[in-house]
């Protein structure tokens, strides 16, 4: 993979841009550390982040280059919707709005890919992300009971529909469309996401 440099957003003292194959390092100290019994492995990780169909970003300390948080989308251009597949800061950078412009530019990348709904799934007794998405349109649509285990911890799933920028968001229906034509009930991702 290249090393896309270029900066997509920032927040305090940090920019984000592309993640590229030298970055697992990074990620997989904050994904061990951050998650612990139920972090990814680094193949899984490595897998993920270059996968065509996924998109990956980094957050990384402007003063030192370090990587101190990173947000991963999956979404295959055609499907018409995506999964936030992950999304973590360090605990000392947090509070930063690191968080919220990363998931900002997922949704974003989500939409230039033509997903008109955005799905991911966070354990129930995380009120600090579920805040998070909730500010940026998602609403909850389910509950998987028992989901994390061994924690025995429920999911609650979450959509964000229409996506900004996406197809749906850029045509208008007629008035009163949105009763004829409600949108379906119980939809699921199809995997486990976030
Ligand atoms: C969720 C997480 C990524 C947020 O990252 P962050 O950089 O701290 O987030 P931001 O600074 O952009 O804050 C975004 C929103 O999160 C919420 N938030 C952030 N810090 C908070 C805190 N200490 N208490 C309550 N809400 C908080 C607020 O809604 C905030 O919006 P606001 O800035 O408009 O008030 C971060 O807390 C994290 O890495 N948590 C552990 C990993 C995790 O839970 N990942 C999600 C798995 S689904």
């Amino acid at each position: 993979m290249s090393e896309p440099r270029e900066v997509i957003a920032q927040a305090a003292g940090v920019n984000v841009r592309l993640a590229n194959a030298d970055d697992l390092g990074g990620i997989m100290t904050i994904e061990r550390a951050v998650f612990e019994h139920e972090a990814w492995s680094a193949e899984a990780m490595r897998r993920d982040m270059l996968d065509a169909n996924c998109y990956y970003l980094v957050g990384e300390l402007v003063a030192t280059g370090q990587i101190v948080g990173y947000a991963g989308l999956l979404c295959g251009a055609g499907s018409g919707e995506g999964d936030i597949q992950t999304i973590a800061v360090r605990p000392t950078v947090r509070s930063r709005g690191l968080g919220r412009v990363m998931m900002a530019d997922l949704i974003a990348e989500a939409g230039r890919r033509g997903a008109t709904r955005l799905f991911l799934e966070v354990r129930s007794d995380n009120p600090v992300a579920i805040g998070l998405y909730r500010a940026l349109g998602f609403v909850e649509v389910g509950v998987r009971e028992g989901y994390y285990q061994p924690d025995n911890v429920d999911a609650v799933v979450m959509k964000l529909e229409p996506v900004p920028g996406g197809p749906s968001s850029r045509k208008l229906g007629p008035i009163g469309s949105e009763l004829t034509n409600p949108p379906a009930i119980g939809e699921w991702p199809k995997d486990g996401a976030c």
